[in-house]
């Protein structure tokens, strides 16, 4: 198995095939941490991470705390609209100050492509993209494919359909970057306004597709992608109910697929929008166990930036 080598995690465009698969691997490990009475391990102890969410969130804010906690680091929370951004500080005084209590690591969500490599360049804390803009969002791919890997196993040929607003969606770029690397063939899904054709330049086993029925039945997996109307900027199609009409998964769309295609979706969901609501909660979605994953590749990512051995870790 190989080493960790980067200071920081910033996106998966940056990493290696070894690098996944030893983030994968790691988070294996704490998926059966997770699961017993005591959820505690100390490789974090006398450790400080720093959660800077300049954007909303849920699901990454939440597990990144407990991934931290989990690990016995000590854990600070702060808010855009709760921290002195408000009062016209800067990120990179904000980043410097919290440097400055010895924070060890950065968690940065952000609304700015690019403000994660800002930190990281400048900071000797090990900066993590929680989400830039529509740049990417790494540790969501990561859980994301690790989900695939722990249902499908390896990845080689499987047909993953992203499906939805490609355009902003960092977590669209961060998936496509993972699954090539994985050895997965890649089909988008979306109207032409979401979804350009110079999509297909990221790599050969790259597809672009306007229109959805017809590859339905090819589908190992499909990722549901919400409409991103906070990186809109004006309107991006006539109306809500044309894009359910073309893109939405209802079940009778859904009956066109193999019995075994999983459905995922990053979260938030809108339900009735691009996934019904009986499927969101059916027998085929794995949305919670993305969920789930998401808190064991979290602490891999904590562990790994930290020093941590994987081998150790599994002896
Ligand atoms: N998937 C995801 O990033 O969700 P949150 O915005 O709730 O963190």
């Amino acid at each position: 198995m190989s080493t960790w080598q980067h200071k920081d995690l910033l996106g998966i465009r940056e990493l290696s095939r070894a690098d996944i698969d030893l983030i994968h691997e790691t988070a294996r490990g704490f998926r059966q941490v997770i699961n017993r009475p005591i959820k505690k391990v100390p490789s974090l102890r006398g450790r400080t991470v720093i959660n800077l969410f300049v954007e909303p969130s849920t699901r990454t804010r939440a597990s990144f705390e407990l991934a931290a906690k989990r690990l016995s680091a000590d854990v600070v929370q702060l808010d855009g609209n709760s921290s002195s951004f408000t009062k016209g500080e800067s990120l990179k005084d904000t980043g410097r100050n919290l440097e400055a209590m010895h924070a060890d690591y950065i968690v940065l969500r952000h609304s700015a492509a690019g403000a994660s490599h800002f930190l990281a360049d400048r900071l000797g804390a090990s900066i993590i993209n929680a989400g830039d803009g529509a740049h990417e969002h790494p540790t969501q791919a990561l859980l994301d494919t690790f989900t695939m890997r722990e249902r499908l196993g390896d990845l080689t040929g499987k047909h993953v359909l992203i499906v939805g607003d490609i355009l902003f969606s960092r977590v669209a770029r961060s998936n496509i970057w993972a699954l090539l690397k994985l050895g997965a063939k890649v089909t988008l899904v979306g109207p032409r306004t979401l979804l350009p054709e110079r999509f297909t330049e990221l790599g050969e086993n790259v597809t672009v597709r306007h229109e959805l029925d017809s590859v339905l039945p090819e589908a190992d997996v499909i990722m549901l992608l919400r409409i991103q109307h906070e990186r809109q900027k004006k309107a991006m199609f006539p109306s809500l109910g044309e894009y359910i009409s073309l893109f939405g998964v209802t079940p009778q769309r859904f009956a066109e697929c193999r019995p075994d295609t999983l459905i995922m979706h990053p979260g938030p969901i809108n339900r009735g929008v691009e996934l019904d609501n009986a499927l969101a909660d059916g027998a085929n979605s794995v949305v919670l166990e993305q969920v789930t994953n998401g808190l064991a590749v979290r602490m891999a990512i904590l562990y790994l930036l930290g020093g941590g051995n994987a081998q150790e870790l599994q002896s």
